[in-house]
């Protein structure tokens, strides 16, 4: 079976252990409590919004990549929140999502509460800093009513940079 940190090899890049073991255990909360299995993981797409062949898994390490380029360049930004944040701002899609046969839909509890703020609920359970659960809580619309940290505006961005890519080349 496949193992959490080969489907996220960005996580081994971060410094702290504690906070490295926290990821992974958020990530595994979310496959138990979406009831998911983790070979279930590389046919989810990343968004039901438009059509798209990305997986979450695929864009949530595309994002943390980009995140950690950028956080390298400029070199004023914490990476370990950066790599933690940019691999758990999607976390929250396993409980959003829901396996109905083959396909992937969205969960009644995706209907009342939108995955940033099941991710945050999920990074409070694992003991997550509260500087990574911000980044989760406030990458999307969310965040517009709070100051987003430098490293949640870089994951908000990232992300939005994915979407905004795959949506123009996946969509006629
Ligand atoms: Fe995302």
């Amino acid at each position: 079976m496949t193992e959490l940190n080969e489907l996220f090899p960005e996580v081994t890049q971060i410094r702290d252990p504690k906070l490295k073991d926290a990821v992974l255990k958020t990530w595994q909360l979310a496959l138990e409590r979406g009831h998911w299995r983790i070979d279930d993981l590389s046919n989810v797409p990343f968004t039901l919004l438009v059509q798209t062949k990305t997986s979450l898994v695929e864009h949530t390490r595309s994002v943390t990549r980009m995140a950690m380029a950028v956080a390298k360049e400029r070199n004023d930004l914490n990476m370990d929140y950066v790599i933690a944040g940019g691999l758990l701002h999607d976390v929250g899609k396993l409980l959003e999502y829901e396996k109905r046969g083959d396909k992937v839909v969205k969960s009644q509890s995706g209907d009342l509460v939108r995955h940033p703020v099941s991710g945050y609920g999920l990074t409070c359970e694992a003991n997550l800093p509260l500087e990574v659960s911000h980044i989760v809580i406030s990458h999307s619309d969310e965040g517009e009513k709070v100051k987003r940290t430098p490293e949640a505006i870089l994951i908000h961005h990232c992300d939005f940079i994915d979407f905004e890519i795959a949506k123009r080349r996946e969509t006629k």
